[in-house]
């Protein structure tokens, strides 16, 4: 079976269903800090344990027939690292090296691990990124995800194969809106919802005076749908015996938070009102992934627009108003 371990956040949960419905079983690892239980929409088995309890964790190998990791708990708000840099170190960190750790003292040969397009910082040029770009985090976020990834290629050797993605901004939903990310989340496209959806007047746009078209920064979204099939793919791929990897995971097209806000307009039908606010410390202008080698490695496409993913992503949000009793018009 498959642990993975965040299946009941958001990207987790669409990585779970997708291994379900491509035929896998999955176990899920999670402490409902952030994630719930009802995400699992096909009846999981769920361990609720945390990444830093290593006897916890040392029970679950003990007790499971566990093939493969995929390794997704992390703390994700990249503004809050800046505070909390201890609390990001120890689970981010210290949780993953004790989920390594205990996989491989189980006799797990596959571990797969969700890293950002965060630990490349902001780049020199304007070229996509690739893989073997200078990894230069610029928050404590992005380096606690960097860390996830050495610590990883530390442990993993010839016994033990890795598979490493590097998400750019994801967003959208599954398309039945059973699934989607959590109303806390800072995301970008979650903030746009909340005033779309009336539950917040106006959004700030940190910073609009970068050097890009309108002065806002330039992000990669991509779809949560694309990210769940790119670990089916890496899964297969790393038991056919392929070598480990690291893979952008992106759309491969660059939009500014203008342009976003603009779709967002049009999705939602509603008037998107927003303050300009002073650049966030730390924060990347420009982030735009260059998905060659995850196209030739996998054979894997992005197939979801900036429309789709705005769409589901919507969706998703109106679904989860309704069922707090909210109605958003
Ligand atoms: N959302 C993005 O745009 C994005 C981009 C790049 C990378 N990532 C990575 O993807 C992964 C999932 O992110 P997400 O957006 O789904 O976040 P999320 O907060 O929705 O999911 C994280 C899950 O991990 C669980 N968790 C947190 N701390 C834990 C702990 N100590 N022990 C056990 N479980 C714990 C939470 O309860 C939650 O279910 C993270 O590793 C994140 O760094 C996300």
């Amino acid at each position: 079976m498959i642990l993975v371990t965040g299946g009941c956040g958001y990207i987790g949960s669409h990585v779970v269903k997708a291994l379900t419905e491509a035929g896998e079983k999955v176990l899920v690892y999670d402490n409902l800090s952030q994630g719930t239980k009802a995400a699992l929409i096909h009846g999981e088995e769920l361990v609720v344990g945390d990444i830093c309890d290593q006897g916890s964790l040392k029970q679950v190998f003990e007790t499971h027939d566990i093939e493969a990791v995929i390794h997704l708990a992390a703390l994700v708000n990249a503004a809050e690292s800046n505070d909390k840099v201890d609390l990001y170190r120890s689970v981010n960190e210290i949780g993953s090296q004790n989920v390594y750790q205990a996989a491989v003292a189980a006799g797990v040969k596959m571990i797969m691990y969700s890293s950002s397009a965060a630990v490349y910082g902001t780049p020199v040029g304007l070229e996509p990124i690739q893989e073997s770009a200078p990894l230069l985090p610029t928050n404590v976020y992005g380096e606690t995800k960097l860390a996830g990834e050495k610590l990883l290629l530390d442990i993993a050797g010839h016994e033990v194969k890795y598979g490493i993605f590097r998400f750019f901004n994801v967003g959208g939903a599954e398309e039945g809106g059973r699934l989607g990310q959590s109303r806390e989340s800072r995301a970008i496209m979650q903030r746009l919802f909340a005033v779309a959806a009336g539950d917040d007047d106006h959004i700030v746009i940190s910073g609009h005076d970068y050097d890009t078209s309108d002065g806002t920064v330039v992000r990669d979204f991509i779809h949560v749908e694309d990210i769940a099939l790119a670990f089916v793919l890496g899964l297969n791929n790393l038991r056919k015996g392929s070598k480990s990897f690291t893979l952008n995971l992106g759309s491969g097209e660059s939009h500014t938070i203008g342009e976003v806000i603009k779709e967002v307009g049009i999705v939602t039908g509603k008037n998107i009102p927003l303050i300009y606010g002073p650049r966030i410390k730390g924060d990347i202008s420009y982030s735009l992934s260059d998905i060659s080698l995850v196209q030739k490695v996998l054979g894997w496409e992005p197939v979801h627009t900036l429309r789709l993913i705005v769409r589901d992503g919507w969706n998703a949000y109106k679904k989860l108003s309704l069922k707090e009793g909210k109605h958003v018009l």
